[in-house]
């Protein structure tokens, strides 16, 4: 595949975040087997700097955040969203995710990120003020683990539509 069609086709596996398929295409723009791509782009994250890291972990959305609400997502994290139901909130559920946030933010500065894909609400509300408990070397790690998950499962997306 071509560079530039490479970059162009894994630009969003990573949220905002190109230069990760930027990287990988400078390695090999020839890897028609996903798991081994999947594992690619997860050694370059996992390989960048910790600022780096951080601004991939900012670059996501909050769940059920003021920018679904407006419409402001992309493509991969509107379905993501919707299909943990985020979109269908209670009007009690979204001021829990706004307060949940909003204390997450204050706490570790950098957004609640989880794979939400196959869990509800509840679910995810429970994970929140769970995860709200850990300390911020543990979250820090657990963002880039559900990032990884996330990333798996867009490319899991992708080669589905094939
Ligand atoms: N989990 C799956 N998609 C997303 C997203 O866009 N933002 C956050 N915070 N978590 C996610």
């Amino acid at each position: 595949m071509e560079t530039h069609d490479f970059i162009a086709r894994y630009a969003g596996v990573y949220e905002h975040s190109p230069w990760v398929a930027e990287r990988v295409a400078a390695l090999a723009t020839e890897v028609d087997n996903r798991e081994r791509l999947a594992v690619l782009m997860a050694d370059c994250v996992d390989n960048a700097s910790t600022e780096r890291q951080l601004a991939l972990i900012r670059a996501h959305p909050d769940l059920a955040g003021r920018a679904q609400v407006a419409g402001e997502l992309t493509a991969e994290s509107t379905l993501e969203q919707a299909s943990a139901g985020l979109d269908q909130c209670s009007p009690e559920e979204f001021e829990r995710f706004q307060s949940l946030n909003t204390a997450y933010w204050e706490k570790f500065g950098f957004p609640f990120v989880m794979a939400v894909r196959g869990s509800d609400r509840a679910e995810i509300l429970d994970t929140f003020a769970a995860r709200l408990q850990n300390d911020y070397d543990l979250e820090f790690e657990t963002a880039l683990i559900e990032i990884h998950k996330i990333a798996r499962l867009r490319l899991d997306a992708m080669g589905a539509n094939e």
